[in-house]
């Protein structure tokens, strides 16, 4: 990237924000302040000081690596029998009409049972399809797990800050998230020797579905977002940040106070179209049966409920089964 990188995100209306001094009560109040201040205006924020280390990002982006650079047909072997792309490897063919990428994603729960045993009854734990694993690289279901618990950590951070800047207590949202639902995902854009003819980008205009994502991007760029300008403006990466976007349940939950904001990711120019590109995002979606209802201090006489309620799972199961 040239020129001064955080400047450049802000221009973009995508703020930088550097969340150590979240752990400080003294920092804190003008931090919660600035996050609040940007899930109102963008639903974007590029945070630093997060505290996770580089070395197991360095480890995640490894082992991913070296899943994706298998032949397709050992890929093809973590594939979902029922076609999830929510489980496993996606193919760029199953992903196809939207985006040219391809993905792996698991969620918590390796099986059925581990849904029972999270205090889940059998509307919740029948029919319920568990991780696939891929045999090769063999690091790969520990680092994914230990990358998974480090951000469990960072996403029940922000969620406390969240709640302050939301007027709360800074626990509210402990008990809709004490037997979460959250997704780790990779996705891996390969290199475009030619871009694609059909118009199809590397992934096509979406929101999120869950509650927040905490996203990690190398240095290739080509992630926009939506502003409330209209216009698609770049989230240039920076190094050793993470971008925090809202999802819809978080934009449900706010009665559209904070935003879920729409992006996709662009192709790359021809300087770095030869290089494939991978971020990693995690989903952090609340307990199944926590309620998505309107939060008390989003709604007033004069600014009543926009949404119905709904369970935390329907609504992942319902946006889940649409096209991707
Ligand atoms: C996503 C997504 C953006 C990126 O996976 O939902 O928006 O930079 N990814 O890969
Ligand atoms: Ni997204």
């Amino acid at each position: 990237m040239s020129g001064p990188v955080p400047a450049t995100a802000e221009e973009t209306g995508v703020p930088v924000i550097d969340i150590a001094g979240l752990a400080d009560p003294e920092l804190r109040p003008p931090i919660v302040a600035s996050i609040g201040a940007a899930c109102e205006r963008v639903g974007f924020i590029v945070i630093t000081g997060h505290g996770v280390p580089g070395e197991l990002i360095d480890r995640m982006y490894e082992v991913n690596r070296e899943f994706f650079e298998l032949p397709l047909e050992h890929k093809l072997r973590s594939a979902s029998a029922r076609g999830n792309l929510y489980r496993g490897y996606g193919s760029v063919e199953a992903f196809g009409r939207e985006s040219v990428v391809e993905g792996f994603e698991n969620g918590r729960f390796d099986d059925a049972a581990d849904v029972a045993a999270a205090g889940y009854g059998p509307e919740w734990s029948e029919d319920f399809e568990g991780n696939i694993w891929p045999a090769r690289p063999s690091a790969f279901r520990p680092v994914w797990r230990e990358y998974y618990a480090v951000m469990e950590g960072l996403s029940a951070r922000l969620m406390a800050a969240f709640a302050e800047a939301l007027d709360l207590p800074a626990d509210w949202f402990d008990d809709k998230f004490d037997r979460h639902t959250s997704y780790l995902n990779a996705n891996f854009y390969p290199a475009q020797p030619e871009p694609p003819e059909d118009g199809r980008m590397r992934r096509g205009a979406h929101t999120d579905i869950g509650s927040l994502t905490i996203l990690y991007q190398d240095g290739i760029g080509g992630l926009q977002v939506f502003d409330r300008s209209g216009r698609w403006c770049d989230v240039p990466p920076v190094p050793g940040s993470y971008v925090i976007n809202l999802g819809d349940m978080l934009a449900k939950w706010t009665n559209d106070r904070w935003v879920a904001t729409e992006h996709r990711v662009v192709n790359p120019p021809a300087e770095t179209a030869h290089q494939p590109r991978m971020s990693i995002p995690y989903f952090q979606h609340p307990n199944f049966d926590a309620l998505i209802e309107c939060i008390p201090s989003c709604t007033s006489a004069n600014n009543p409920p926009r949404y119905r309620s709904v369970l935390a799972g329907d609504w992942s199961k319902y946006r889940m089964s649409l096209a991707v």
